[in-house]
């Protein structure tokens, strides 16, 4: 699958590694291509980077992992991408945006986007490059989106993609990324701790 990632920060290349290594063709957008500095990146014939246009013409996956409070900036580049799958993995911790709650409904409201959906948002990126016996979630209305998502969830390595429901849960989802946040860092338990379901 192509899969475009905005943004080369921890999430971005951990998911563009991971992907790259179960075949998918990743293009990074990038901001300023030859100020890149990720060169190893780019030792993996699956990845390579772009500018932002380019790439989100390239992807039929968009993931914006950049902060929060960029993703209006980037609503511009989504015009022709009404029926690209946009997942956004932003939780509003330092940084936040003005005018709405999460990103997600930034690009609800902004963008024509049909397939938008809140994932990757529930752990860190250390646990996103090794995420063996771990379970992540998906909102969103958009039942094809879901269904990639658990798809690429599965070529990662997680363990579970639950559907966590519709678009009225995606802020629930992105308090459940903040609650990672709060016991890894807040409450010093450490990054490598995850948030899963427990069936009993
Ligand atoms: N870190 C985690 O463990 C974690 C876990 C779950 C979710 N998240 C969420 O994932 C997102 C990314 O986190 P991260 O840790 O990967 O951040 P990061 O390492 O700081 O990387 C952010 C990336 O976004 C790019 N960027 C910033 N503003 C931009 C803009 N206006 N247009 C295009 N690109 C822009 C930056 O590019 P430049 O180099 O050009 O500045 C950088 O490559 C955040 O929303 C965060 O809440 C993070």
């Amino acid at each position: 699958m192509k899969i475009t990632i905005i943004g080369a920060g921890n999430v971005g290349t951990a998911l563009a590694r991971g992907w790259a290594k179960a075949g998918h063709e990743i293009s990074i957008g990038v901001r300023d291509v030859d100020t890149f500095k990720d060169k190893d990146l780019l030792r993996d014939k699956n990845i390579s980077v772009e500018n932002i246009p380019g790439a989100i013409e390239r992807g039929a996956v968009i993931v914006l992992s950049v902060p929060p409070g960029a993703v209006p900036s980037l609503v511009k580049y989504l015009k022709g991408a009404a029926e690209k799958i946009i997942i956004d993995p932003t939780n509003a911790f330092r940084s936040g945006l003005e005018g709405f709650e999460t990103a997600f409904d930034a690009l609800r409201n902004l963008t024509e986007c049909k397939h938008i959906v809140k994932a990757f948002n529930n752990t860190g990126f250390e646990n996103m490059a090794n995420p063996g016996g771990l379970d992540t979630f998906v909102a969103g209305d958009s039942e094809r989106a879901k269904e990639v998502v658990r798809q690429l969830a599965k070529d990662l390595g997680f363990a579970n993609c639950y559907d966590f429901g519709g678009s009225d849960k995606a802020g629930l989802l992105e308090q459940l990324g903040l609650c990672w946040i709060n016991l890894a860092l807040m409450q010093s338990m450490g990054r490598n701790i995850a948030i899963n379901v427990l069936k009993r």
